[in-house]
């Protein structure tokens, strides 16, 4: 795809799609802005390179209404801050204030529109609001990797109306996670964790025929478990799903793949953080208890078998990770990837829970590659088009 390398942007107003959509607490504050920070890049290229920029993201899913909550203007405080000058806002994403503002930018000038999603026509990728966002600039850049599975008027429509082409984030995004799993150096693990299989079972079918060894934990590991068997307790699984989990391990065996699910299991009374716990054989879930991380023994395990990975990607956190008692599985497997990160293994962690996760132990930049994405890193890694990418002009 063409970037914003490709094109000429001095004079040009300059409409940017970015991925906003950050972690607020309670008081507005944001959590992680990472988001934020990793489309710093394209903005600043722009500024430096003469052109103004009009910002726009969703934030939440306030469904077409306004919802105070979900305003942007936290961002464009942080956004300031980190670019060092100011960042003027609109109350509304289209309209005549959008419209006087985004004309009045001078080159280096910075305007954030407001939350497009507080109109609906944003996700029904209407034509005419997707036209409206367009009469705002010249040339339209994509940078908002997180969103590109969604075929938005901002990520889709827009480009009907204005040649699109894609931001640095967009262009690192599909570089890294593209060479990561075509082009792996072997051997290639992948680490599979999150809560339900029906959310994993694409990506799993695409990384049983591309990785040599496949690692599972996490609420779906539950699935798995029972597939093989075992009793799980009161542990949440999806029952629906389990012939499919075990054709899943059928298949990776014919392949002559590893298919390693944990040995052991760390089970508690409740779920709750302050819950009774123990670690267990897998095999040995009494009822009354459910499985919320995986075992030192599974821990173990996993350090083996990625020990001579030279190529590890990894989605889903392994146990229930905002709980400190059960976020030990989840933590060791950061603490493995940082180790052979730094014995030369590239490392990409998928996005969503798991990249937070990463964010937070202050392990971030010691890996390869954090993607900014959760369904869209998902989607791509299943191997589907990603829309927003798609409307992108070839090089
Ligand atoms: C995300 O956080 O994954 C993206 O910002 C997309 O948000 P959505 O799932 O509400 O479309």
């Amino acid at each position: 795809k063409k970037t914003v390398r490709d094109i000429d942007v001095a004079g040009k107003r300059v409409l940017v799609r970015v991925d906003f959509n950050v972690p607020l607490d309670a008081s507005q504050h944001i959590t992680d802005d990472t988001r934020i920070v990793a489309a710093l890049p394209t903005i600043k290229y722009l500024l430096d390179n003469g052109a103004s920029v009009i910002l726009m993201s969703h934030l939440g899913r306030p469904k077409g209404q306004v919802v105070d909550t979900m305003r942007l203007t936290p961002v464009a405080a942080r956004l300031s801050t980190l670019l060092q000058q100011p960042v003027a806002t609109s109350s509304d994403a289209i309209g005549l204030e959008a419209e006087e503002k985004a004309q009045a930018l001078k080159p280096g000038q910075v305007l954030l529109l407001e939350n497009l999603r507080f109109h609906k026509e944003e996700e029904k990728n209407d034509p005419e609001f997707a036209r409206q966002l367009a009469s705002l600039g010249d040339i339209y850049v994509n940078d908002a990797f997180g969103t590109a599975h969604r075929a938005h008027a901002s990520t889709e429509g827009v480009t009907h109306y204005l040649p699109g082409v894609s931001g640095f984030l967009v262009e690192k995004e599909i570089n890294f996670l593209g060479s990561a799993l075509e082009n792996p150096r072997r051997p290639f693990a992948a680490i599979v964790g999150g809560a339900k299989v029906s959310d994993k079972i694409a990506v799993l079918e695409r990384l049983i025929t591309m990785a040599d060894s496949i690692l599972i934990g996490g609420g779906m590991a539950n699935t798995f478990l029972k597939a093989q068997g075992f009793e799980v307790g009161d542990s949440l699984f999806e029952e629906a799903k389990v012939d499919e989990a075990k054709s899943l391990i059928a298949q990776a065996q014919q392949l002559g793949k590893k298919f390693i699910l944990p040995p052991d299991v760390v089970i508690a009374d409740r779920f709750a953080a302050d819950a009774e716990h123990k670690v267990v054989p897998a095999q040995q879930v009494p009822q009354g208890w459910r499985i919320l991380d995986i075992g030192p023994a599974t821990i173990e395990t996993f350090r083996q078998a990625l020990a001579e990975s030279q190529t590890i990607v990894w989605n889903g956190t392994l146990g229930v990770a905002e709980m400190p008692a059960f976020a030990k599985g989840t933590n060791a497997v950061i603490e493995i990837l940082v180790e052979r990160s730094q014995q030369g293994a590239t490392t990409i962690i998928g996005g969503g829970d798991s990249a937070a996760a990463v964010e937070q132990a202050g392990a971030a930049s010691k890996m390869t590659h954090v993607s900014t994405g959760g369904g869209a890193s998902l989607e791509f890694m299943e191997g589907r088009v990603l829309p927003g990418v798609a409307a992108l002009q070839d090089a």
